[in-house]
């Protein structure tokens, strides 16, 4: 007779620093959970017990806490290969010590399945098991089920404070290899704070909106503030990668109510959820949140069924062709493509569908335009002239499908700050009128 699956969850039961020494072994490939649901302890467990390991591989993108296993000291024992850079990681990536593998968000569990990145080891965190001994991934699936579906070997801190959220968001504690007890709160990620340009653009970006849309924002000052302007709107819906607290103020205030959603009516559907205890606490065992795999959320032609589809992203610079770089500053790595292609694509082959991308006009403090005749040298295309839609500043709206260069370059000239317009204008002159 098959085990009751309590009996297995007490025999899996060890502590963090013998997970790793008995599930890890020199030269596995091992996958990290994601974002606020990085597993902190094995990546501290890691760092204690390094001296049993030489060539490991970790692959993941965000890692929100402290990543002990990206100190200096682990550089004799490990390969950090992400596909997203933040804080933790951009130190060891200028270094030359962090790898960078690039795709898009939605490509990531194939990296595993089809074996470009073969998983010995997943190490995830996840709820509590249910009555029938399923665990939930809880705020971050994204590609972190896919790593557990793929791996050889399961590492899971099953956190009390990890909320249950539905979906296709499981895992069955007889599929978990070691499990290593947590009760700890989730890293919080604040909201941050909305200036007067933020405001701006939010204003611009809400006068694209229609009710009844279905959203995907990204996160940050500017979706937050595009949410504060949609308070008047109604039915809206949300299909989108990240989910943070200002989506869940819209749906307590009943702004969000997904009625006239055409794919998963009435349902919040989501991959990765980042905020406060307020949200994390909001969405334990929430009927209205789903969420599921990466490869889903952000399949183009998963997105693309959503009716008036708009998706909402942010870049860092611009060109006068709409060439965007999300990315990188000039040669430098900054962040990762996330899934802005991914809904560039979904939402414009949407029906009535648009996609937004919403930046301030300048960057350092003013002292430089974001919108210029070429991006920097070095600088990484994210999303390629031919599937821009619209671009918002706080001067306006640019719409750049269907114009040609000369119409795109006039159209972003008229959305850059006034300070550097002349020589946006400059520019066009020398390269589209003639003497
Ligand atoms: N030239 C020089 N520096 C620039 C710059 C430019 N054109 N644009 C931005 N920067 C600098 C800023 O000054 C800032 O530096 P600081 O941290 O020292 O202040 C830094 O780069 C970050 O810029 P900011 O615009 O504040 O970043 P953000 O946190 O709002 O993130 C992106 C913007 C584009 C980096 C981010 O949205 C991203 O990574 N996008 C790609 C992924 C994606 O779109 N996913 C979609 C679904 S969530």
């Amino acid at each position: 007779m098959a085990k009751d699956w309590k009996t297995s969850y007490k025999e899996r039961l060890v502590t963090a620093n013998e997970a790793v020494v008995k599930g890890i072994k020199s030269g596995n490939n091992l996958v990290f959970g994601h974002a606020a649901a990085a597993p902190i302890r094995i990546s501290k467990a890691l760092y204690d017990n390094r001296e049993y390991f030489k060539d490991l591989k970790v692959f993941h993108m965000l890692f929100f806490g402290t990543a002990w296993h990206l100190r200096p000291e682990m550089k004799d024992h490990l390969t950090p290969v992400l596909n997203f850079l933040e804080g933790n990681s951009r130190p060891g990536f200028d270094e030359k010590w962090v790898q960078f593998m690039p795709c898009h968000f939605h490509q990531v569990p194939d990296l595993f399945r089809l074996g470009y990145f073969p998983v010995d080891v997943a190490i995830v965190q996840v709820s509590e098991p249910d009555e029938n001994g399923y665990c939930s991934f809880g705020i971050s699936n994204d590609y972190t089920k896919a790593a557990a579906d793929n791996a050889k070997v399961v590492i899971a801190e099953v956190n009390k404070q990890m909320p249950y959220i539905g979906g296709d968001n499981f895992i069955h504690v007889s599929d978990i290899d070691y499990i290593v007890e947590v009760d700890e709160p989730l890293i919080e990620i604040p909201c941050p704070p909305i200036g007067e340009t933020e405001m701006a653009i939010g204003k611009n970006c809400a006068a694209l909106i229609n009710d009844g849309a279905t959203l995907q924002l990204g996160i940050g000052a500017i979706p937050d503030a595009v949410l504060q302007c949609l308070k008047n709107h109604k039915d809206l819906g949300i299909h989108t990668e990240m989910f943070t607290d200002g989506v869940m103020h819209m749906l307590k205030s009943g702004v969000i109510n997904g009625k006239k959603k055409t794919l998963n009516p009435e349902k919040v559907i989501t991959t990765l959820i980042s905020g406060s205890k307020e949200l994390y606490e909001f969405l334990d065992h929430n009927p209205t949140i789903e969420a599921y795999p990466v490869d889903y959320t952000n399949d183009p032609f998963i997105i693309a069924q959503n009716d008036n589809m708009v998706s909402i992203n942010s870049c860092i610079e611009v060109d006068l062709m709409g060439q965007v770089a999300s990315e990188s500053i000039g040669h430098r790595q900054f962040s990762g493509s996330g899934g802005q292609v991914d809904y560039l694509r979904g939402a414009t082959r949407a029906k009535n569908g648009i996609s937004i991308l919403a930046f301030p006009s300048t960057a350092k403090k003013g002292a430089e335009s974001r919108i210029q005749p070429l991006l920097k040298e070095g600088a990484t295309v994210t999303s390629m002239r031919n599937d821009v839609d619209y671009m918002v500043t706080e001067y306006g709206i640019a719409h750049l499908r269907g114009k040609t260069l000369k119409e795109r370059a006039e159209a972003l000239k008229n959305i850059a700050h006034p300070n550097f317009r002349p020589m946006l204008e400059k520019a066009i002159k020398e390269r589209f009128y003639k003497e």
